[in-house]
């Protein structure tokens, strides 16, 4: 059944969503909102959107576009704005999409409290929810997935969650932050958060934990019970971190399938663990993955050891190719045309198809929100998967303010269906 959903925040990061939001097949009519109105602008004037979008579904804030006749909301707006505008839109009839995380704001008890709201206002109106977490899309987490429906890991052990973004790196920190503060809701948050300052509430990268956390959690299907933290003080006075106990955090969490967790998330250190910046391990007592490569052993009989013939490990490097779960043929066509506008659609047939956008996440997430609403059901990262991996970050700050406390983290069950 095709759909018909409204685009809210058209930013940086809303604007690279549009084009696949428009062009997936199972999308009838999309709406264009944001507080900005040359935003929509540049959409609304774009010839590309002529086919889905008419002048009419224009709209210049969330209020309006939620007394529209929408089914969903794809809500990209400033982190400190999610939950509530997600409740919202809930509260008005329509399914949401939120760019993560739930909520990041100073206020650690306050997340935790968005996330119960968002659990109960999902439960009471059987609206979805989905949060928009890249890593769960990225190649890694879509193979390790199928390994572990598999049961090829078999019991899991330890994993290694990160994101090792540097306020200075190549995406600046500061530059995101300035640009996220320069429009109309974003100057209205710098007077806002003077309230949390009031109330001495402290910062901390674990207030934006989904890249770490969601990987392990994602992966293992268990959620977090205990955590124990420590932060890392900035110590030269950088303006950026004014708000913050820390400018890195580390946790160790013991999870609801026994195995132990390490997340790491770091914004005042360059370089990164691994390959990547947003990366995870995993280890099984029967295989595990890390940098790409798979490693696996079959264990022998431990009554019948044979010593003149014990078993190796196979290791296998993989490509991204390889990795990534296949998406629908039209759904692949319609991403390819999105992406390549000006090309003829005979040459479009012979194309490859490479998936762009935090490791090729951007168009599967996008068929996930759609292929749910349109479907009436559950979505992969719905509101119950995606408090996990903010409890985590939540708990892991409040630990390490505690100088390492070890803290029980909070857990609102699995998702109904
Ligand atoms: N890997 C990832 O998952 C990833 C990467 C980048 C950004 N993000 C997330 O994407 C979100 C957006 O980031 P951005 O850099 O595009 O921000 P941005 O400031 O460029 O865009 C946000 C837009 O939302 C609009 N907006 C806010 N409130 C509104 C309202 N009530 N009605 C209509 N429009 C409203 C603003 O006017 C603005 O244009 C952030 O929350 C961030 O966390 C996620």
């Amino acid at each position: 059944m095709g759909i018909s959903l409204g685009l809210v925040g058209l930013g940086s990061f809303g604007s690279a969503f549009a084009p696949l939001f428009k062009s997936h097949p199972l999308v009838d009519r999309i709406a264009l909102c944001d507080r900005e109105p040359e935003r929509v602008e540049k959409f609304a004037k774009d010839p590309f959107y002529r086919d889905k979008f008419d002048r009419s579904d224009a709209y210049g804030s969330l209020d309006e576009i939620c007394g529209s006749d929408v089914d969903a909301l794809v809500i990209i707006t400033q982190p400190w704005l999610h939950a509530p505008q997600c409740i919202q839109a809930m509260e008005a009839g329509k399914h949401v999409y939120s760019a993560v995380p739930i909520i990041s704001i100073p206020d650690g008890n306050e997340i935790l409290q968005w996330c119960e709201r968002l659990v109960e206002t999902c439960r009471r109106t059987g609206m979805r929810y989905m949060l928009g977490e890249t890593t769960c899309y990225r190649p890694q987490a879509m193979f390790c997935r199928r390994k572990a429906a598999e049961g090829a890991f078999g019991d899991f052990v330890y994993c290694e969650g990160e994101y090792f973004h540097d306020v200075d790196n190549g995406c600046n920190l500061r530059e995101v932050h300035r640009l996220r503060t320069s429009s109309r809701s974003g100057r209205e948050w710098l007077e806002f958060r003077k309230k949390y300052q009031e109330i001495g509430a402290q910062n901390g990268p674990m207030h934006y934990p989904t890249h770490s956390t969601s990987g392990p959690v994602w992966t293992m299907n268990a959620h977090a019970e205990k955590v124990t933290a420590y932060g890392f003080r900035n110590r030269t006075g950088d303006p950026y971190f004014d708000d913050s106990a820390f400018s890195n955090e580390v946790a160790l969490f013991r999870m609801s399938n026994a195995s132990i967790v390490r997340i790491a998330e770091m914004r005042e250190t360059p370089g990164t663990p691994g390959g990547g910046s947003e990366a995870f391990r995993i280890f099984g007592t029967t295989g595990s993955f890390s940098e790409d490569r798979w490693f696996g052993i079959r264990r022998p009989d431990p009554e019948k050891i044979d010593f003149g013939n014990l078993p190796r490990p196979e290791v296998r490097s993989l490509t991204p190719g390889e990795m990534r779960d296949p998406l629908p043929e039209d759904v692949r066509q319609a991403f390819k045309r999105a992406m390549n506008p000006g090309a003829e659609e005979k040459d479009l047939q012979d194309m490859d198809f490479s998936p762009t956008g935090h490791g090729g996440s951007h168009p599967y997430l996008v068929h996930e929100f759609v292929d749910a609403v349109s479907s009436r059901r559950q979505p992969a990262i719905n509101v119950w998967e995606a408090a996990r991996y903010m409890a985590m970050g939540v708990t892991a700050h409040q630990s390490a303010l505690r100088d390492g406390e070890t803290l029980d983290v909070p857990d609102w069950g699995d998702a109904p269906e």
